[in-house]
């Protein structure tokens, strides 16, 4: 039922309960009515429950009371302050066993937890590292010493350096935190949107020379998947920028030798892991480039997709919105695909904002325009009733992604996200996780729980957990035939995990 329908038979409703008996108290069916009508215009408020999936449902129900009761609560607090908190709530435990589909919002640079990239990385032969004068750090993998580079004095080789030290554990750990945001204290840290911003796109760079070495870089996807896989993920799409990867002796590959390892890595990552769909990649390119570069890429785009069909998914802009071009902006380059009549899904990301009625807060409005196939975030959506329901109607789900969205500043309550309007309103959306090795998060499980415990509130309940779950893979750029095929997998998986955690 569309919402002004059933508007009207509420009506007709009230009308005819008032001919019957009119008190000056509320009917309490009356009430009744209304608050089941609500429920079931949620996310998940069809769905059908079994009667172990009701007693799964009630007991979440009373682990969720018991969370709201703790204080301060998780989900009000910035997410650094509590992930150790989180770490031992039962819902939380319950939300990691739970198979939640496929992320659908994760960078390429940013897919795998810092320990990984210390511990294992940069212990690897031929590493080198270089203080950078403001304070951050830069990785290059080496045959020789490196020529000295701009910000930073003279490269030295980890293992020497490594050697020389009386307490490495302190040394590692003071990596891990150049390589992530996580920190005791952000706000000190971070104070405002432009603080955050700016570390964020400084990790990129101390990254990009870890993960880009060619033997790095093939490891540094496998373990990607496998953080996910142990997270109860069984497919991912990545976005994939526009960095090569290099080899020792300086040489450098070019972005089709990326897709082809994308592509090969999945597939030894499938042959271990038979129940893991696979990987995609949606092609993205930097906002604060100009039109012509842009252009460029997305011709390249175009033509990957057309040598890799199977490995990549589309094409997006990123970055942060408030600085960068807008999709309008790019409209030009952004036309390209559909004047040569070649077919490139875009996967904009859109309304990453809380400037409204600015250019930038248009980029929802814009990306739909573009025939976007999801929308990244979507934050400022709420703000435009037209584009909400145009979205809704044509299937394009919002990307959300509550931790990224609390990091940078958005929103510091997350009981205050707007996606809880569209959960409630029963808008399409997929959850995910955006950034891992940035936010100190694994899988999706920890942006999970602040969309059922925070945003969604004690109305949100088993079933939309269940649909949130079944939206990634409706919502995700496989075909039909794979769809159904990860969809009846997904299905058997749910059901092994409802049948052993609704016991008790
Ligand atoms: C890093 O991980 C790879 C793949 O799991 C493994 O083969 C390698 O031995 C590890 N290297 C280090 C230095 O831990
Ligand atoms: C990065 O690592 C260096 C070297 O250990 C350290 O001096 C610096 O404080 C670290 N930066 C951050 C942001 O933690
Ligand atoms: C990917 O695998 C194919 C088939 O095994 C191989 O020919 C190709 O060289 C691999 N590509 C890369 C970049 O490793
Ligand atoms: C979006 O899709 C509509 C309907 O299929 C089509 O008419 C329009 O040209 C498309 N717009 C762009 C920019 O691709
Ligand atoms: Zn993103």
């Amino acid at each position: 039922m569309s919402s002004l329908s059933w508007h009207i038979s509420l009506q007709v409703f009230l009308m005819l309960v008032c001919i019957k008996e009119c008190m000056l108290m509320p009917d309490p069916h009356q009430r009744d009515l209304m608050l089941k009508q609500e429920l079931s215009q949620q996310v998940g408020g069809r769905v059908e429950l079994t009667p172990a999936e009701q007693h799964l449902d009630t007991l979440l129900y009373q682990l969720k009371v018991k969370e709201m009761a703790i204080s301060p609560f998780p989900p009000a607090k910035h997410f650094f302050k509590v992930r150790h908190v989180i770490q031992k709530s039962p819902v939380f435990k319950l939300l990691q066993k739970m198979p939640k589909g496929a992320a659908l919002h994760i960078h390429s640079s940013a897919l795998v937890s810092a320990d990984w990239l210390v511990l294992n990385a940069t212990y690897r032969p031929h590493c080198y590292i270089c203080f950078m004068w403001e304070g951050s750090v830069r990785f290059l993998f080496s045959a020789r010493t490196p020529f000295p580079r701009l910000g930073c004095s003279f490269w030295s080789r980890l293992d020497t350096l490594r050697a020389g030290l009386s307490d490495v554990t302190a040394f590692d750990n003071s990596l891990m935190r150049n390589l992530t945001l996580f920190t005791d204290d952000s706000e000190t840290a971070y104070p405002t949107q432009d603080a955050a911003w700016k570390r964020f796109e400084e990790i990129f760079v101390a990254l990009s020379g870890l993960v880009t070495y060619a033997p790095v870089f093939k490891d540094y996807i496998y373990q990607g998947l496998k953080e996910l896989y142990d997270d109860n993920i069984m497919y991912l799409e990545l976005r994939v920028g526009q960095s090569r990867a290099y080899e020792l002796d300086g040489t450098v590959h070019d972005k089709a030798w990326s897709l082809e390892v994308y592509r090969n890595i999945t597939e030894q990552f499938r042959e271990n892991h038979p129940d893991f769909i696979g990987s995609r990649v949606i092609y993205s390119i930097h906002r604060s480039l100009s039109v012509s570069t842009v252009k460029q890429a997305v011709q390249e785009a175009i033509e990957m997709q057309r040598k890799y069909p199977d490995i990549l998914a589309g094409f997006d802009l990123v970055g942060r919105e408030d600085t960068g071009g807008s999709i309008w902006y790019f409209r030009e380059a952004l036309s390209l695909p559909s004047e040569l009549k070649k077919n490139l899904p875009f996967f904009f990301h859109a309304g990453e904002t809380d400037l409204d009625g600015t250019e930038v807060d248009r980029n929802v409005v814009d990306a739909l325009l573009f025939n976007t196939s999801r929308i990244g975030h979507g934050f400022a959506l709420v703000h435009h009733p037209l584009a909400k329901e145009l979205a809704r109607t044509r299937g394009v789900a919002v990307e959300l992604c509550p931790i990224s969205n609390q990091v940078l500043k958005l929103v510091s309550d997350l009981r205050n996200h707007p996606a809880g309007v569209l959960i409630s309103d029963g808008h399409p959306i997929v959850v995910s996780s955006d950034d891992p090795t940035l936010f100190g998060t694994t899988g999706l499980s920890y942006d999970f729980y602040e969309v059922f415990v925070g945003i969604g509130g004690l109305s949100a309940n088993l079933g939309t957990l269940k649909e949130l779950a079944m939206n990634s893979i409706r919502y995700s750029s496989l075909s039909s035939q794979l769809k159904d095929k990860a969809m009846m997998l997904w299905q058997e998986k749910w059901n092994k995990f409802i049948a052993e955690n609704s016991k008790s």
